[in-house]
């Protein structure tokens, strides 16, 4: 009877795949609604422009700074490229934490902070008086004006610094520079999605598509001018910043939905937004699981019936636990240990139930990111009215990296839910940095042709 009813409960996770056929025709249609000039403000996927027009051709040439914030690290990067028959690419970076107080407190601080890693990575390398082109990986939705301006919609993930909501946030780290009377020159804004497609198309020319299953979830492809209504031209492509995290916030996968997703949504800073992002990445799975733990031992089925303390807090499960718990090479005896760490003390049944809810957790959402993903794919390939597309999709992210079997289906997925698509999943090895440093190239060169 027990087993029964925690099947029952974990039967709500189980998506057929004609339900995963509707997620994605619901993704093509919000695509479209995000496209178009009439429907763009009411549609959940923005499909924000990020005005990158084509992917690396092996021309970069420079030495350029580059910051990468958004996901677990905070990193400052410098990247020296060459251009020609022996190009390359040397980096150099330096990780630095971003303080609880600092990513809630406010802009201002939020900046200084940035600055001040900045300043001590010049250091740090050697170079103080280097006045270099700089990239901003900025893994946040943007509404870009040009290649250099983005005004921030809104904090996502765990961000919450106050006063940057509606800020071009070049604007505010152009400021905290100024604060600290040095000087550099801030010439890309990018979406880490780009940067990751980027870092990628220089090593393998079919990637025009980025995606990121870590801390959030979130794609970007090259888009035809013609079909991106929200700006002038109709020449060429450009890459667009699906955000697609908010897929879902007009209430369109509302019938998927468990009362867990929507108690871990209630319980987040940003409740009502990012549903999709909150069913498929890692800052959230964690947090599913826990509720339905809570659950089962409310229910009695775990723990003795007793609600630790430990599993009232927020955010323990993260994606490296989930990921060493799902491995198949851990005993269960392992499993119990992990728990243990955490301060939950299991027997061996309850330590079976965990692995079986992380296991339907972290199935539905690489199935849901796959889903998303045909659409993708999909739409490229109607684009240019292709009978079958040939492309590569450049990952990072986490829970793709370390997940034992999120990537595997995902993949899958795509696979059954596009077949006149042949996908190749890369993983970028070097981070979106080096993207960002490639559009910071093109950008500086942009500059010289119009002076
Ligand atoms: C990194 C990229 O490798 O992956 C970041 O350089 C990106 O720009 C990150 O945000 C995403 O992964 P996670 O799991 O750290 O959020
Ligand atoms: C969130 C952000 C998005 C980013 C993604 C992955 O969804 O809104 O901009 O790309 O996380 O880091």
């Amino acid at each position: 009877e027990q087993s029964r009813q925690i099947a029952q409960t974990l039967a709500e996770f189980q998506l057929t795949k004609a339900q995963l056929l509707e997620v994605k025709e619901r993704m093509r249609a919000e695509i479209q609604r995000g496209l178009s000039k009439e429907t763009h403000e009411l549609a959940s996927v923005k499909m924000l422009p990020t005005f990158v027009r084509r992917t690396p051709d092996g021309t970069e040439n420079g030495d350029f700074l580059a910051l990468d914030l958004g996901g677990t690290n905070f990193r400052v990067l410098l990247v020296k490229i060459r251009s020609g028959k022996r190009r390359s690419v040397e980096m150099h970076n330096k990780i630095y934490a971003i303080p609880l107080e600092v990513m809630q407190g406010t802009g201002e601080e939020l900046f200084d902070h940035i600055v001040h890693c900045i300043s001590d990575f010049l250091d740090y390398m050697g170079m103080k008086n280097a006045r270099l082109p700089l990239g901003f990986t900025f893994s946040f939705p943007c509404k870009q004006t040009s290649l250099d301006a983005g005004i921030l919609i809104k904090w996502t993930k765990g961000f919450k610094a106050t006063d940057c909501e509606g800020e071009d946030v070049v604007g505010l780290l152009r400021e905290g520079i100024k604060r600290r009377e040095f000087d550099l020159d801030v010439v890309a804004v990018v979406n880490d999605t780009v940067g990751t497609m980027m870092t990628c198309a220089y090593e393998e020319p079919t990637c025009e598509i980025g995606l990121i299953a870590g801390t959030g979830s979130n794609a970007c492809y090259m888009e035809e001018m013609r079909n991106i209504e929200t700006i002038e031209g109709n020449e060429g492509r450009m890459c667009v910043n699906m955000e697609w995290g908010a897929f879902g916030d007009n209430g369109c996968l509302d019938d998927i939905r468990t009362k867990y997703d929507e108690a871990v949504d209630e319980l987040s800073f940003n409740a009502g937004k990012q549903k999709y992002e909150k069913m498929c990445s890692g800052m959230y799975l964690g947090e599913i699981v826990r509720n339905i733990l809570i659950d089962l031992t409310k229910r009695g089925f775990l723990f003795r019936g007793q609600i630790s303390e430990t599993l009232k807090t927020r955010g323990i499960f993260e994606t490296k636990f989930l990921s060493q718990i799902e491995s198949d090479r851990l005993a269960l005896l392992q499993v119990r240990s992990i728990l243990q760490h955490l301060g939950l003390d299991s027997t061996c049944d309850d330590s079976i139930i965990v692995k079986e809810v992380c296991g339907t957790v972290s199935l539905r959402a690489a199935q849901l990111c796959g889903a998303g993903m045909a659409a993708v794919v999909e739409k490229i390939r109607e684009n240019r009215g292709l009978d079958r597309l040939e492309i590569t999709v450049g990952v990072d992210g986490t829970l793709y990296k370390l997940h034992p079997h999120f990537s595997r289906i995902m993949h899958q997925t795509v696979k059954e839910l596009a077949p006149k698509c042949d996908v190749n999943f890369l993983l970028s090895e070097d981070g979106s940095g080096k993207g960002a440093a490639l559009i910071t190239a093109v950008g500086c060169r942009l500059r010289q042709q119009e002076q």
